[in-house]
């Protein structure tokens, strides 16, 4: 490394933002009616971190969305409705002319079928040509030769969103196993149920065993290159802060146990949960589940921009969202 590095750039700067829940409706408030939404202000918001990411002084090469792009409520209005909501959600994102990456969030999954998302824009595999293609909602990219990011389908195993193919393996399995974990007569109702346990309601989902030994072959591979990885999921992953059991993926142990089996993990980056909370688990991988847009009061703003330096990842967090230096397990 030449001895003026320290004053060149960052290798790397991406943007980052979690749960916009846009749609064209009245503000109105959560599930348990006592946090308050955003519906059209979160535009607003996408578009300061747009102008933001256009005006940065070190290039923002990529986006990360978290999921949740687009609220169920725009379900209210039909396919039609559902659709033109994602389209105006993705303008601003889209206008920075650098590759968004998504993943899928419950709400997308309230608006339209899977099926549909997977010939959207929100197949991320299709808009960027990421090689090789995938009929697959996950998927993985190397920014930069020493960072990988990986990003999973916290809804593949899931009750959502397979309304047109309910024999699909992944339903059946969730069908299969749900009632078991969650006796009480509404999907979403987790009363009854204690701590973690709390995790098995229908918003939240899994990942298929397929999933889980891709996930361990690119960790395999990443951990032989000595990349870098970043795990990005709608769904947290992190078990440390009991409380939060209520937004959590339904099978994040085993998630867990292939995560920790390499050390080439150093974040996993999540949305869903709207208020944020973080950690660094006991084998040194930095959770952070961003807070959401949706439940930004207008004025604040709600994203972060990374930055990747020699030996760290410096995640800045802009209004509601906090700050974080990740350290590299391989430095550039
Ligand atoms: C999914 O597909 C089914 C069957 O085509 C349809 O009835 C349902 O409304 C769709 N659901 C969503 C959320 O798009
Ligand atoms: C998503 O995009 C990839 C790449 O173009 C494509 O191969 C794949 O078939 C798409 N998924 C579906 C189900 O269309
Ligand atoms: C869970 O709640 C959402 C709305 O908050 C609803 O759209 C969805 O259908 C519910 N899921 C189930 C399986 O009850
Ligand atoms: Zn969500």
């Amino acid at each position: 490394m030449s001895s003026n590095a320290a004053q060149e750039g960052p290798v790397v700067t991406f943007g980052i933002i979690a749960d916009v829940q846009y749609a064209d409706c009245e503000d109105g408030t959560d599930f348990s009616k006592s946090r308050q939404r955003f519906y059209r202000n979160s535009l607003n918001l996408v578009k300061n971190a747009v102008n933001d990411w256009k005006s940065n002084s070190d290039p923002v090469a990529f986006i990360l969305q978290l999921g949740d792009l687009i609220d169920g409520k725009n379900k209210l209005g039909g396919e039609l409705a559902s659709r033109k909501a994602l389209k105006t959600a993705l303008n601003p994102l889209n206008s920075l002319r650098i590759p968004v990456y998504h993943v899928i969030g419950n709400h997308e999954l309230y608006n339209l079928n899977r099926s549909f998302y997977l010939t959207s824009p929100l197949n991320s595999s299709l808009s960027l040509s990421i090689q090789p293609p995938t009929n697959r909602l996950y998927y993985t990219f190397l920014p930069h030769p020493k960072l990988r990011v990986v990003a999973l389908d916290s809804y593949e195993v899931s009750l959502l969103g397979y309304g047109d193919n309910q024999e699909d393996v992944n339903y059946l399995a969730a069908c299969a196993m749900f009632p078991e974990k969650n006796p009480n007569t509404e999907a979403n109702d987790t009363s009854g149920l204690q701590g973690l346990e709390r995790r098995w309601a229908a918003f939240n989902g899994g990942i298929s065993s397929a999933q889980m030994t891709w996930l361990s072959q690119v960790l395999e591979k990443a951990q032989e290159k000595e990349e870098n990885v970043i795990i990005i999921s709608h769904i947290g992953l992190q078990n440390e802060i009991k409380d939060y059991g209520i937004c959590l993926l339904w099978n994040y142990d085993e998630v867990m146990s292939v995560v920790h089996r390499y050390r080439c993990v150093v974040g996993v980056f999540a949305g869903h949960e709207h208020i944020g909370y973080d950690c660094v688990d006991d084998h040194g991988v930095q959770h952070i589940t961003f807070p959401g847009v949706i439940e930004t009061r207008p004025g604040s703003n709600c994203y972060a921009t990374a930055r990747m330096w020699r030996d760290k990842l410096v995640v800045s967090g802009v209004g509601i969202v906090p700050s974080f230096t990740i350290p590299l397990r391989y430095p550039v």
